[in-house]
């Protein structure tokens, strides 16, 4: 693994070879300068999951960080947004009263879902260019949040596979959610706001030029070219390809760690945890810089 250094007063310790790193050194509280915002947002692209320990930032800071590096998404639900913050989207099996939800609750199966591989908001004309989540409460055992690199995914796909994916795409509907879990149908206003959109399977990352696959399973119902169940499993077969040990760093959270990842270029899922005890997150979307462009 990469030997931890230092950037404009930053210590940048990589976590794992394929993606990630802690970055200590920054109170995101305060505003950054820019010597300290580029050096950040290299590290991000370098890197492309950062950890940040020891924030102990109100949603409003949390909105402020969030904000340098573009506008932020409001979500199209109710049920996930922060009554108070229309930009936090919350993460969480606890109610925006603060009261735990059953776990047969329709919002808790919709947040459970993310313990599928997904990438935030590919449902969308522009999709999210990353997420930033800070942990409030956080539980013991499980809970785990599992990133995995789809540069490096892309790069290693067996031939068989690669070709395949050519210069495909792939549709992403948010609907599809409710085909994999009971959560709470969507009303016509939710489902005319996210209409199903094509995008491109092998896509172009904006700034570093990298070459990654774009996937997105929880959201992905058919692919040009295929007959559905078979679109349908082949996302799995690449999703599992995806999940390999060697593309994947797995988070183990402590309170107040932020956490930010580029949606363009990686995965995520959280492991299962008990779903008696709170688990709060608060998320920030960050709007992505323009539509997907193919490789
Ligand atoms: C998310 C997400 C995983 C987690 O915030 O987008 O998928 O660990 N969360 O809660
Ligand atoms: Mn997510």
């Amino acid at each position: 693994m990469m030997a931890p250094y230092e950037r404009e007063g930053l210590a940048i310790e990589p976590l794992h070879d394929a993606l990630g790193a802690r970055v200590r050194g920054l109170d995101l509280a305060q505003a950054l300068t820019p010597a300290v915002f580029n050096a950040v947002h290299q590290a991000w692209m370098d890197h492309l999951v950062l950890v940040f320990p020891e924030q102990r930032v109100s949603d409003a800071q949390h909105i402020a960080f969030a904000r340098m590096f573009g506008d932020l998404e409001r979500h199209h639900q109710d049920i996930i947004k922060s009554s108070r913050e229309p930009e936090i989207f919350r993460v969480s099996n606890v109610d925006d009263d603060g009261k735990l939800m059953a776990p047969d609750h329709p919002t808790v199966s919709q947040v459970r879902l993310a313990q599928r591989w997904h990438t935030d908001s590919s449902y969308r004309t522009v999709p999210s260019m990353g997420s930033i989540l800070h942990g409030l409460e956080i539980t013991e055992e499980g809970g785990e949040t599992c990133f995995t690199n789809m540069y490096a995914v892309y790069d290693a796909l067996p031939d068989r596979l690669r070709d395949k994916v050519g210069d495909r795409k792939l549709r992403h509907d948010f609907e599809y959610l409710t085909t994999l879990a009971p959560i709470k149908p969507l009303t016509d206003e939710e489902r005319a706001a996210m209409p199903p959109v094509w995008q491109p399977m092998r896509r172009r990352h904006p700034v570093t030029g990298r070459a990654s696959l774009y996937i997105s399973p929880i959201y992905n119902d058919a692919i040009e070219g295929l007959e559905d169940d078979e679109a349908v499993a082949f996302v799995g077969e690449l999703t599992e390809f995806a999940a390999r040990p060697e593309f994947v760093y797995r988070h183990r959270w402590e309170a107040d760690d932020i956490v930010m990842w580029d949606n363009r270029c990686t995965m995520h899922r959280v492991t299962p945890y008990d779903l008696d005890k709170r688990r709060v997150m608060h998320r920030t979307t960050i709007v992505g810089d323009g539509p997907v462009i193919a490789a």
